[in-house]
């Protein structure tokens, strides 16, 4: 079935002085689909997302088509209308320990002015609902929570905004492989739940394996291989073919 395309990268580089981290990459993000991004550590996953997302500035010569236009020409300063239809989990939680759950929640929404503070501690029990949490942990702050139950505060606030595009940067990173796999689902149902795209980034194979539609790999700040989860057995490319068999468990 014809699938539209939402984001189109093209020639994506990046560097930072000498260092160059992005070569030139090469991506295609369906609608309503989920993109899995898998790599070693170091590969440039974090990079790639944080320049689609818009927190680094790709090189001059990068294209990144979001909805046909190129939002790599505009500077990141000036892409704040676009920050509303991307939602972020990111690797580390990154939830701000001084700041109750519901502001945690709804942070970004409330940084901007969009949201008071009572709608947004609606929203937040709303949000935390989706993710399963009860609204008991919304005054409470993040050190009181576990590991798992961070990660699904960050999820909530990944899709406060409802947003058209969710990016997951190892989302099941850090978690006992029970609470790893309860992330994945729970990433899965809320993709179908939202029918949002999502781009997610992992090691983890479990989670590629209930998440992905499709794979793509990066190796050295290259995309070398994309597929699907049926044929990632059978890629062809000896980079996938160690990954894989590191990676275990598939
Ligand atoms: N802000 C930065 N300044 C300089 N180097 C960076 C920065 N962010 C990432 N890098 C470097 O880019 C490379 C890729 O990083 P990253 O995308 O975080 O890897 P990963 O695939 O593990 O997510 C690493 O060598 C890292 O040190
Ligand atoms: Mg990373």
């Amino acid at each position: 079935m014809y699938s539209k395309v939402k984001i189109f990268v093209r020639n994506l580089s990046k560097s930072f002085d000498e260092k160059v981290v992005l070569r030139s990459v090469n991506l295609e993000i369906e609608e309503g689909k989920s993109l899995v991004i898998i790599g070693g550590s170091g590969s440039g996953k974090s990079v790639l997302l944080k320049c689609i997302i818009g927190l680094l500035q790709p090189d001059s010569r990068s294209k990144i088509f979001f909805d046909g236009d190129n939002i790599a020409s505009t500077h990141i300063k000036n892409r704040q209308d676009l920050i509303g239809k991307f939602g972020m989990l990111f690797q580390a939680g990154a939830l701000l320990d001084s700041l109750p759950i519901w502001y945690n929640v709804c942070f970004h929404m409330l940084h901007q002015g969009l949201i008071t503070a009572k709608n947004a501690k609606a929203l937040a029990k709303q949000k935390l609902k989706m993710v399963g949490i009860s609204s008991e942990v919304l005054d409470l702050y993040p050190a009181q929570l576990s590991g798992g139950m961070q990660k699904r505060v960050g999820l909530a606030r990944a899709i406060a905004n409802s947003p058209e595009i969710i990016f997951f940067d190892e989302p099941t990173a850090g978690l006992d492989p029970i609470n790893a796999q309860n992330i994945s689902e729970l990433i899965a149902n809320l993709s179908k739940e939202l029918k949002a795209t999502t781009v997610t980034i992992t090691h983890d194979m479990v989670c590629m394996k209930r998440i992905a539609n499709k794979i793509a790999m990066i190796h050295s700040g290259n995309i070398i291989w994309q597929g699907t989860k049926e044929n990632i057995k059978n890629s062809g490319n000896s980079f996938v073919d160690a990954f894989v068999k590191a990676a275990g468990n598939f």
